[in-house]
């Protein structure tokens, strides 16, 4: 019975390199991005000389290229260095991975670990770590750049000192430099960074825009060729693909997700061929599991806040409905579950990151005298909402 499953995987009939369409993959061909690889060059050139680059910000939504662009470039810079002997020093740090960012302490303590120096897990105060880096690096002559990817993450667990140390490093280094890159997809965190981090921070500026569908287009068809046998893909299936991530927010992760999705979906039903319909169903598989990922990683807090929308659009028939309404069944929900009520203004906050997530629409509107008040519209699929509604119940013990 399993032997034919098995077989057919086995036998493997559509795919030549499904690393190809993985989100991890580095492509080899990067399109549509070559005026911001060509700044972040420009920026991080004086490295070449020793002499320290501005502090650069790379921001933009979701899956517009900046790891991919910040990686390609600084891979480039360091060949050219090694070519011309110049002691230069690239470290990449990813502060969503939880083991690395959690604290000051593990940062400092990745960082000297690239610098090769072991330092016991927890215990030494933050102050010798920083004495101990920047003794490391001011050993000899040396061009550090440091990259922070996903920055807000780690500013959201540990607060800003981090970046406030790092970019006030320089007036104790005699040897060496040090510029940093920070990344980010949140918008709105530059913006909401102390004024004296933002300014030594982002002494330059590169916003990523998303993709439109051709660039996606463009971007899917390369990957494709390398990822699948020929003639499997049907016409229109990569503009679908495009089509749909392009709707959202521009994001050539999702547009690959979606093409991988479909590819695997009609791999396992044996067939031969992408056809449009496994789009479609590529597409709601994703944002099943995605939704449902949200819903069930959230804290207490936005989880409370997210149920309350799910029943005030429930009690709504799928009408939109305001912020009052959800912090009035908000506070309910806190009662029935034992947990302490935060404010409106912060349920007010919570509300605007499930806007950013997509998982809902709100619209603020005027209501006389000044007063303003905002529109909240659940934005997922509504035959999601039953699962959605029992994995907060049973996670909030309700
Ligand atoms: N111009 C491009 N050409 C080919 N592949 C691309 C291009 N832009 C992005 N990709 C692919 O899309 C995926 C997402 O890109 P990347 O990780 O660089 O996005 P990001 O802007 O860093 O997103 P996030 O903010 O979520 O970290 C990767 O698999 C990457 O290889
Ligand atoms: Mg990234």
């Amino acid at each position: 019975m399993l032997d034919e499953i098995f077989e057919n995987f086995v036998k493997n009939t559509i795919f030549k390199n499904k690393k190809a369409v993985q989100a991890s993959y580095t492509p080899e061909i990067i399109l549509h991005r070559e005026k911001e690889i060509n700044q972040i060059a420009s920026v991080l050139a004086p490295s070449l000389r020793l002499e320290k680059p501005s502090n650069l910000f790379l921001y933009g939504v979701t899956g517009t290229g900046k790891t991919l662009s910040i990686r390609y470039v600084t891979n480039q810079l360091l060949e050219k260095a090694k070519e011309n002997n110049v002691n230069l020093k690239v470290i990449y740090i990813n502060c969503k991975l939880k083991k690395v960012a959690d604290t000051e302490y593990r940062i400092l303590a990745e960082l000297l670990e690239y610098l090769g120096r072991k330092v016991p897990a927890t215990g030494l105060p933050t102050d010798s770590l920083y004495k101990m880096f920047t003794e490391i690096i001011n050993e000899k002559e040396m061009m550090l750049i440091l990259i922070l990817d996903e920055i807000d993450q780690a500013v959201d667990k540990i607060g800003d000192s981090l970046l406030y140390n790092l970019t006030r490093l320089d007036s104790s280094l005699t040897n060496s430099q040090i510029s940093v890159v920070g990344i980010t997809n949140r918008l709105t965190f530059v913006d909401a960074l102390d004024p004296r981090i933002r300014s030594s921070l982002s002494e330059e500026e590169i916003l990523f825009h998303p993709y439109n569908a051709l660039q996606l287009q463009d971007i899917l068809r390369v990957r494709a060729k390398e990822a699948f046998k020929d003639s499997i893909i049907d016409e229109g299936v990569l503009e679908k693909c495009s089509a749909y991530a392009a709707q959202e927010h521009g994001d050539a992760r999702r547009a690959l997700d979606l093409l991988r999705v479909a590819g695997e979906l009609v791999e396992r039903d044996s067939k031969k061929k992408v056809t449009l319909d496994y789009v479609d169903i590529a597409e709601s598989k994703i944002e099943k599991d995605r939704v449902l990922d949200i819903v069930k990683s959230q804290p207490k807090q936005f989880q409370l806040t997210f149920l309350s929308i799910v029943e005030n659009s429930k009690k709504n028939n799928g009408q939109s409905f305001h912020t009052g309404d959800v912090f009035e069944r908000y506070s309910y929900l806190c009662t029935a579950s034992k947990v302490k009520e935060i404010t409106q203004r912060r349920i007010s906050d919570i509300i605007g990151e499930f806007d950013m997530l997509g998982l809902i629409t709100t619209k603020v509107i005027s209501r006389g005298r000044g007063g303003k008040t905002r529109e909240i519209k659940l934005a997922i699929n509504p035959n999601l909402l039953e699962k959605v509604e029992n994995i907060l119940k049973e996670n909030l013990n309700l």
